[in-house]
């Protein structure tokens, strides 16, 4: 990239679809799929059957939010429940539910970039849990935590549920593992989802449903770029196609090219060719096992107190402290 290019990639979406289209295999980053349109699409795919993921992190929730919250429960003075990336926050809810009918004293603070998730979770958790108090932050995750860390007086549970740390090669993990472990105090806890290793069929079918939302999902890549950077992809040309690893736990999103085609991305001012089959990478889902876990935490400077499953043993939260 030289310095006239550099002045017009004024944006970091900008930015990272002209590295990852000029590079070799090329790539897009799957945080870009997330809009308006994109967020929609997410909530389909977990209403999913195929999606076993938060059907299996509901159950747990349900299943020990007793014990969970005992956990969480700080000395007298409560906590402070933080959770990053809230969503449509309907997992959470159970666990909100239980600790304020048990009157436990804690604030939860939902930090999302996006206003409009916070804005809409807000009025929902006032509306349907009037007791929890709701305390919503906009912002990057670790520009918050930072914030928060200068000024906390209790104890804090961070929690990131959903297995979205998943979506991070395992060197990416750790730098995040390791920022939240810089925000902790002795007591503080992090509560974490983390999809497990399982039967690769039943991975492959979570990530490739019949209904196509899925691929739906992973074009919409596609689409904002031609939206928003005056694209002209061709969507159709583009094929949904996912791989699973089970040595790894590594499953891998891919746009495959069904045929020659040459797009122009305006605002980026770029010609890009694809060949027949050639494909463009989008995302990763990883997929743990009790040993992977233990060594990211390890790498972190955190230590795993517990951690609980559910009936089919395919999803896992776990719960760490500062080693
Ligand atoms: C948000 N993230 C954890 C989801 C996952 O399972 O990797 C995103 C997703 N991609 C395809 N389906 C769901």
């Amino acid at each position: 990239m030289n310095t006239t290019t550099e002045t017009f990639l004024d944006t970091s979406f900008k930015k990272d679809v002209y590295t990852g289209l000029t590079t070799f295999p090329k790539y897009l980053l799957s945080r870009y799929i997330y809009d308006k349109k994109g967020d929609k699409l997410f909530q389909d795919i977990m209403e999913l059957e195929e999606y076993y993921l938060t059907n299996s992190e509901f159950e747990i929730l349900s299943i020990h939010k007793d014990v969970i919250s005992g956990f969480f429960k700080g000395n007298g003075n409560g906590f402070d429940l933080i959770e990053l990336g809230a969503g449509d926050g309907k997992k959470t809810k159970v666990l909100l539910t239980h600790l304020s009918g048990q009157n436990f004293n804690f604030v939860y603070k939902p930090i999302d970039i996006s206003q409009n998730a916070i804005d809409s979770l807000t009025k929902t958790l006032n509306e349907e849990l009037p007791k929890v108090r709701v305390d919503a932050e906009k912002g990057e995750y670790f520009e918050v935590l930072e914030r928060l860390h200068q000024y906390d007086e209790r104890k804090k549970v961070i929690m990131v549920l959903g297995s979205n740390i998943g979506n991070l090669l395992h060197p990416r993990a750790i730098n995040f593992l390791s920022h939240l472990r810089e925000t902790m105090n002795d007591d503080d806890l992090v509560f974490m989802g983390f999809d497990q290793k399982k039967n690769p069929q039943t991975v492959l079918d979570a990530y490739n449903d019949p209904k196509g939302v899925t691929a739906e999902f992973n074009k919409n890549l596609l689409h904002r770029i031609n939206s928003e950077l005056g694209g002209n992809f061709d969507v159709d040309k583009f094929k949904h196609w996912e791989v699973y690893d089970p040595e790894s736990g590594t499953a891998k999103s891919y746009l495959v090219a069904t045929e020659e085609t040459t797009v122009r991305i305006e605002a980026i001012d770029l010609t890009v060719k694809f060949d027949a089959w050639e494909s463009i990478h989008t995302e990763i889902s990883q997929k743990y096992d009790d040993k992977i876990v233990k060594w990211l935490a390890e790498e972190s400077g955190l230590s795993i107190v517990t951690s609980f499953t559910d009936s089919r043993n395919y999803y896992k939260d776990y719960l760490f402290r500062k080693k």
